[in-house]
């Protein structure tokens, strides 16, 4: 292909250590090595994207760097033969915007193996306002679901409501037939029953302020009023969450927002028989991914998918990124590239 310059963001760690971002030019022959050039023309704003974007070395080791965890475009060419020119496909996880040049540009190049054609029933606007989100909130409830876990099994606890893995998880279980629970991290009391309003209109059935599954007493189990639980901020909630399930519970835990140490005991496993289940968006396997992107694309589509979304150019990015970096970002981030 043609060596075009195109716009990027771009991560810098300047003298002081510390980073800065702004929209640059950069070539085709500076992306890395892979079969298949996608022209982005979506992609969105993880909270992944914003440790990268901000110098965290768990997410991205070397700067300057472009972030973006998702991509959703058109296929400039593949050299692996798999895919065509014009195609329209998407890629979320995998290396992508970590120390893999990301979607916050107008191209990226990545192996074959990465790339998923974008399922029908999904434009590629639509794709990627799940991104990577999305998609991880699709896991967790097929997690969920896989386990065996029941509408009627009573209320599914939902924490980290407001942000992007939790409030789409929110709202297909509510979709599917569950009785949810919202966990929201909020504010004084006014803002909360705005809010409140809000998470309903979406589909909770309950709102609880979040300081509610957040408990440092260091009691080893409180009663168990949850029956089962999608945990998507970690550390000291998801301690919380797993010392209060129910007997036969089961609680799905994906991020690590609130932090990524687990202070637990065996009590809620070996008396109450608590399943913890993983979830990881990033290396899942290709068959339960197209799986999990046909479901999002078909029975578990949300109806209205534009709900909690900020639609903005790479511009705009850069306002995004402080939000999420300062725990106040609702919803999802949507970035219209080209
Ligand atoms: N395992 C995977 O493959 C995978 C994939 C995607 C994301 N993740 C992880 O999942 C988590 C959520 O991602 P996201 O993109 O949805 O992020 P997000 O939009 O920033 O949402 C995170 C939410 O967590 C809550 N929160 C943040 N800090 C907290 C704290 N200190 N204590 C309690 N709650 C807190 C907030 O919700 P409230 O204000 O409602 O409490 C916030 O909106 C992140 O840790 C991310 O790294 C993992």
């Amino acid at each position: 292909m043609e060596n075009k310059a195109f716009k990027a963001l771009v991560a810098r760690e300047g003298e002081d250590k510390t980073f800065t971002r702004a929209i640059e030019t950069k070539n085709i022959e500076d992306l890395p090595e892979g079969d298949v050039v996608i022209k982005v023309l979506y992609t969105s704003v993880n909270y992944k994207d914003a440790l990268s974007a901000s110098g965290n070395r768990g997410v991205t080791r070397n700067f300057p760097h472009t972030p973006g965890i998702d991509a959703a475009g058109t296929v400039e060419e593949d050299a692996s033969g798999k895919f065509s020119p014009g195609d329209e496909v998407l890629v979320t996880g995998y290396d992508l915007g970590m120390n893999t040049s990301g979607g916050l540009a107008e191209y990226v190049r990545v192996p074959a193996g990465w790339v998923v054609k974008l399922p029908q029933g999904l434009t590629l606007k639509e794709s990627m306002i799940y991104g990577t989100a999305g998609f991880t909130a699709a896991l967790s409830v097929t997690k969920l679901l896989g386990a065996g876990v029941k509408p009627e099994d009573g209320e599914v606890l939902v924490t980290g409501a407001s942000g992007g893995v939790g409030s789409i998880a929110m709202r297909i279980l509510a979709k599917i037939g569950y009785n949810v629970v919202a966990a929201a991290g909020l504010m004084d009391e006014a803002e909360f029953s705005e809010y409140e309003k809000t998470l309903k209109d979406l589909g909770a059935s309950r709102v609880i302020p979040a300081e509610e599954v957040n408990d440092t007493s260091g009691k080893l189990m409180f009663k168990g009023i949850w029956p089962n639980a999608v945990d998507t901020v970690g550390g000291n909630v998801l301690a919380t969450v797993i010392k209060s399930i129910a007997y036969g519970g089961v609680v799905t835990t994906c991020g690590n927002a609130a932090g990524h140490e687990l202070d637990i005991n065996v009590y809620p496993f070996i008396l109450r028989g608590v399943s913890l289940l993983g979830v990881d968006s990033v290396e899942c396997p290709m068959e339960p991914r197209l799986q999990v992107w046909e479901k999002l694309s078909g029975e578990w589509k949300l109806d209205n998918l534009e709900d909690m979304l900020t639609e903005v150019t790479l511009d705009g990015v850069e306002e995004r990124i402080q939000l999420l970096l300062n725990k106040q970002s609702k919803g999802r981030t949507l970035v219209k590239i080209q």
